[in-house]
C-alpha cells in the first residue's frame, strides 16, 4: 500500500504507514450503519447530531444512508489545552439552533477515544430533554476511561494508532482522504 499512498498528491509527498480502511470498506460499512439506524427508529422526529469538525465527512454519508425523514444538525465542542483536558473541560462553542426536546438524537462522532468528549456532550445534550439520545461512532478505539455512556452504533473498532483522513486530522491536514490511514 505505501507504495501508492506516497504517489497520492493529496499527501504532499508524506507517507502514511498504511491504509487501514478503504473507500470501498467505509462506504459499506456506513450503508450498513444507516440501515440499523433505520430499522431502529421506526417512528418519531429524529435528529442526526454531528460533532465538528471530524465527523463532517461521516455525517454526509451516513444521513444519505438512513431511509427516513430526519434533521442534520452540528455541535462544535472544544477541551481546552492538554492542561486542562483532563479536568474534562470541554464546552459546546456552536449549539445547534434545533430545538432537541422530544426528538430521537443520534450524537455521530468521528472517533471515540478516551471518550471523555463524548461523555460531557451526553450530559450537556441529556438536559434539553431529548426523547432518546444514542452515539454513533465511525470508529472506537475501546480505550473507554472517561466513557460513562455505550457507544449503540460502531463502525469500526480501531486500532490504537493515529489515524487521519475521511474527516480526522492531524494538526487540521488529510481530512479529505477518502480512506482512513494510520500515520504511526
Ligand atoms: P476523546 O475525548 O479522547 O474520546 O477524543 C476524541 C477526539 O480526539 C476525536 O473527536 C478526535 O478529534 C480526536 N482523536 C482521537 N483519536 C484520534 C486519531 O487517531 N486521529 C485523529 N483524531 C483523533
Ligand atoms: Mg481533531
Amino acid at each position: 500500500m505505501s507504495a501508492s499512498t506516497t504517489a497520492d498528491p493529496r499527501l504532499d509527498g508524506r507517507a502514511v504507514k498504511r491504509i487501514v480502511y478503504d473507500e470501498a470498506s467505509i462506504a459499506r460499512r456506513v450503508g450498513e450503519l444507516g440501515q440499523a439506524i433505520t430499522a431502529d427508529y421506526p417512528d418519531g422526529p429524529l435528529l442526526v447530531l454531528g460533532l465538528l469538525k471530524g465527523s463532517f465527512i461521516f455525517v454526509s454519508d451516513l444521513v444519505r444512508q438512513i431511509r427516513r425523514p430526519l434533521q442534520v444538525d452540528f455541535v462544535v465542542a472544544s477541551s481546552y489545552g492538554s492542561a486542562m483536558a483532563s479536568s474534562g473541560t470541554v464546552q459546546m462553542v456552536y449549539d445547534p439552533e434545533t430545538d432537541l426536546r422530544g426528538k430521537h438524537i443520534i450524537l455521530a462522532e468521528d472517533i471515540v477515544d478516551s471518550g471523555r468528549t463524548i461523555s460531557v456532550l451526553w450530559d450537556l445534550l441529556a438536559q434539553r430533554e431529548p426523547r432518546s439520545l444514542a452515539i454513533c461512532a465511525l470508529l472506537h478505539k475501546h480505550r473507554p476511561e472517561h466513557l460513562r455512556h455505550p457507544v449503540r452504533y460502531v463502525g469500526f473498532d480501531a486500532p490504537s494508532e493515529f489515524l487521519v483522513g475521511y474527516g480526522l486530522d492531524h494538526a487540521e491536514n488529510y481530512r479529505h482522504l477518502p480512506y482512513i490511514a494510520s500515520l504511526q
